[in-house]
């Protein structure tokens, strides 16, 4: 069966399209990208319909990751049921989706990204938003970091 991820933060610019990228890139890597449905969205629909951020993009493509997702606003009428894994990127974004779960199914599906690190010790993936280049690197560094720790969690022995 298909693992169904979805990644969350506030504007759908930054750090969900990033965590996108880089977890698909982590599945196409590993040859099992058919086993998994990914995709990303915000807390809020401030930037719905904009492409990722462009110095998101930028800091990414270096990598080699393609930020080709278009900012939409988590559904909570469709998103709860056609997701398994919701994984938020900080604090607030988990506290916004606590907020819309209907029962406590939706809420069983609830982790931050920063629960799957493995190198890094940082409790939230930081909104880089209004800081500089080194924020971009760290979400890059801290998704990198925890999509090896997510991937393991889902296809890991057993599975
Ligand atoms: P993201 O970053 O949640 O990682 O996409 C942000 C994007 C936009 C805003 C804040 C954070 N904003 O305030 O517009």
């Amino acid at each position: 069966m298909k693992h169904r991820v979805l990644f969350v933060c506030l504007g759908n610019i930054c750090r969900s399209p990033s965590a996108e990228a880089v977890f698909k890139g982590l599945t196409e890597k590993k040859g099992r990208s058919s086993f998994f449905k990914i995709d990303s969205a915000g807390t809020s629909g401030y930037h719905q319909g904009e492409p990722a951020d462009a110095r998101m993009q930028t800091h990414a493509v270096k990598r080699g990751y393609h930020l080709t997702s278009v900012s939409r606003p988590f559904d909570p009428f469709t998103d709860w049921d056609n997701f398994d894994i919701i994984v938020a990127m900080d604090d607030s974004n988990l506290l916004d989706l606590k907020e819309m779960a209907r029962n406590k199914n939706d809420l069983k599906k609830l982790y931050k990204m920063t629960d799957f690190s493995k190198r890094f010790n940082y409790n939230e993936v930081p909104d880089p938003y209004y800081g500089g280049a080194q924020g971009f690197e760290l979400v890059l560094d801290l998704l990198e970091d925890a999509g090896e720790g997510l991937y393991a969690f889902l296809e890991g022995e057993g599975s």
